[in-house]
């Protein structure tokens, strides 16, 4: 994990927060991200619903989703507001590669000992070609699994300011078979969506302030 990371990792350690004051801070440090984890939480509740799992795995999951990218409290708010041109060549250094790379193990280390939590933040990037690399493939769970489709969904269709979105379609088209589940849980939340076709505008238009 780059030096700068870890520094903001132990600060957030010693402040101890509760869940609740994890997601008070992200919402003050970076309120695009917190949308987005609102958003990635609703996703995924819903995904788990469809894949009919019981109410006391929907509460775990929802409170993973909630706080899935929990790490990136510790990437300064400069790198989480650079804007990303499509076909122009990334301003993204070595550095900034990194620290975006070691958001999932911040997230793992900020959330532990919550176990169920931390597991879903340290794999919600996780693919054959996803990332950490260090962690075991075969070691992701259903709940990782929902998030990663959720989340990678939300990152595409969510509301940005620097580039348009592509269809919706597209989005779930992108959501690739590249794990155990993924293809069900794909599956799940294009059935969902096509069943409830104002969802994502609902979604983004209505978690776009705070409630
Ligand atoms: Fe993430």
């Amino acid at each position: 994990m780059p030096f700068r990371a870890l520094q903001r990792v132990l600060r957030l350690l010693q402040g101890g927060d509760s869940s609740e004051g994890l997601l008070r801070r992200m919402e003050e440090y970076h309120p695009e991200t917190y949308l987005h984890m609102r958003r990635t939480a609703v996703y995924s509740v819903l995904i788990g619903m469809r894949l009919s799992l019981p109410q006391e795995e929907l509460d775990s999951l929802y409170q993973g989703a909630l706080l899935h990218d929990i790490g990136k409290l510790t990437l300064s708010k400069e790198l989480l507001n650079r804007k990303v041109d499509p076909g122009q060549p990334s301003t993204l250094t070595q550095n900034d590669i990194a620290e975006i790379l070691s958001h999932p193990h911040a997230g793992y280390d900020i959330l532990m000992p919550d176990e169920e939590a931390a597991h879903i933040a340290l794999y919600h990037h996780r693919r054959k070609d996803g990332y950490p690399a260090d962690v075991p493939l075969e070691d992701m769970t259903l709940f990782a699994d929902i998030v990663a489709v959720a989340d990678t969904y939300d990152a595409m269709t969510g509301k940005r300011t620097y580039r348009t979105t592509p269809p919706r379609s597209a989005a779930l088209a992108a959501i690739q078979d590249t794990s155990r589940h993924l293809e069900r849980c794909g599956r799940a939340l294009a059935d969902i969506l096509s069943e409830n076709p104002l969802l994502t505008d609902a979604l983004t238009s209505g978690l776009s302030s705070r409630s």
